[in-house]
Formats: C-alpha cells, structure tokens, sequence
C-alpha cells in the first residue's frame, strides 16, 4: 500500500490517478460537521459543488426528509437550515435525515473525488483512528487529499493527514510506503502532536473563524476520536460504513 498526501487541491488531479482510495481531510470545519452529523445519526449526506447544485439534488429528492447544510465565507448559507459549525448537528436536528451539504472546500474536493470513480472516505482528528484502521485493512493506495483555503495550502489539513498517516503505520500489517509529502506532514503532526488547538487557532483558517466569531468551533474540530466511525461514499451518500 502506498500513502500520498495531496497538499494542496491543485495536486488533487494528478494524483488520484494513483489511488484507489481517497479520504478528504477539512478539518475547520466540513469534515468534522460530516463526522458529527452521521455519529449523530443523519442517514446520508449528499456533498454538492454549489448552493444552485444543492438545490437542484434537493428537488431531484423531491425535498422530502432533507436538510440543507453548508456555508459561504464561513457563514450560514441563506435560506438554508444548518450552517457549517459542528455543534448544530445535533442529535435532535439530524437524526433520520438527509442532508444536503455545501462548503466552501471540502465538499468540492468530495464531489470531485466521486466524479473521479474513487473510493471516498472522510477523516478528521474527530475519527482519526477508526480511519486509520479502516484504510490499513483496505490495503489499497490510499490519498490522503487536504482541501486547504480556496486553493491555498492549510495547516491544520496538513498536521491531520500527517496523524493519519502516522497512525496507518501504526495500524498496517505490512509497512505502507510513504511519499514524501506523507513523510513530511508526519514531521508536522509530531511537531505540533502536544498542542493541537493551539495549532489550529493560529492557523490562517482559524483565526478567520475567530474573527467571525466561531472560535469555538476550533476546540471541537480538534478533539480526538470522539467518533469511531468513518463517513464513506456509498450509493450516491456518504453514510456510515
Ligand atoms: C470549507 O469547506 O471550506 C470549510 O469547512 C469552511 C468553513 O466551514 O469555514
């Protein structure tokens, strides 16, 4: 099994084709919602490209039993029902029910992981274990794609994919072989492994939230495996494995 690290969405192309597995890493804040809102119960969650696509799946789903999920710039998209903060899916608000979800980046690298006809599964320091243990079974070579900041490179996505990988090891049977820039972003998550929020806080991402006034979120998108489950795409949703 070989482990590569897209660092930055324009690397994303190229290097699927070498992958049988893709997990999409955001950790502030489309993962860590997604993880929550299935270890909440949500029955599915349909990523979407745009807010026009959102409604348009809507529709197709002909509304029924859906929630619309997502945000622009950071905030609550409007019109919409839920926002981007992982403390709104909440149990009560999303059990038994379809979300339909739109981010600035996390769900577009969703989407075009699915146009591309891989395998997607969704990790963030919420699950980080139950990925690791997930994708060292599969034993196939696995990317392990950062949506970062509108194209730009993102801290906290990269110092996550380095956990990931560094527990994947931990977990293989057999040694995965590491690319470079798997190898490098596990000397990141070591070198920031003792001060997570601290790390994430500071990051350009988050101290945008901050300035938004979701600087609460950030504690919560870095706490660990307060899920053991492991959001993967499956019959046109993600759901829970
Ligand atoms: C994203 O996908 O861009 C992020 O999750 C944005 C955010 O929630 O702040």
């Amino acid at each position: 099994m070989k482990i590569d690290v897209a660092l930055i969405p324009e690397e994303f192309q190229s290097k699927t084709q070498h992958a049988n597995n893709v997990v999409v890493i955001d950790v502030l804040r489309a993962s860590s919602s997604i993880i929550t809102a299935l270890g909440h119960g949500a029955c599915g969650i349909i990523p979407a490209a745009s807010k026009e696509e959102a409604l348009e799946i809507g529709r197709r789903q002909k509304e029924k039993n859906v929630l619309y999920c997502g945000e622009k710039d950071g905030l609550k998209i409007q019109g919409f029902n839920l926002g981007n903060s992982p403390k709104e899916y909440k149990k009560e608000t999303v059990h038994g029910k379809t979300l339909i979800f739109v981010s600035t980046n996390g769900s577009r690298m969703m989407v075009k992981t699915v146009q591309e006809r891989r395998s997607l599964f969704i990790a963030g320091f919420l699950n980080v274990s139950a990925a690791a243990t997930r994708i060292s079974k599969s034993d196939r070579n696995c990317l392990l794609a950062c949506s970062g900041r509108e194209g730009q490179y993102s801290l906290e996505d990269t110092v996550c994919a380095g956990m990931l990988a560094f527990e994947i090891q931990k977990a293989s049977r057999n040694a995965p072989v590491l690319s470079d820039e798997a190898r490098s972003a596990i000397v990141l998550y070591r070198h920031f492994a003792d001060d997570l929020p601290g790390m994430a806080r500071n990051s350009l991402h988050g101290r945008y939230l901050s300035s938004l006034g979701l600087g609460e979120d950030i504690p919560t998108c870095v706490s660990l495996n307060r899920f053991k489950t492991v959001p993967i795409f499956k019959r046109g949703a993600l759901c829970l494995d």
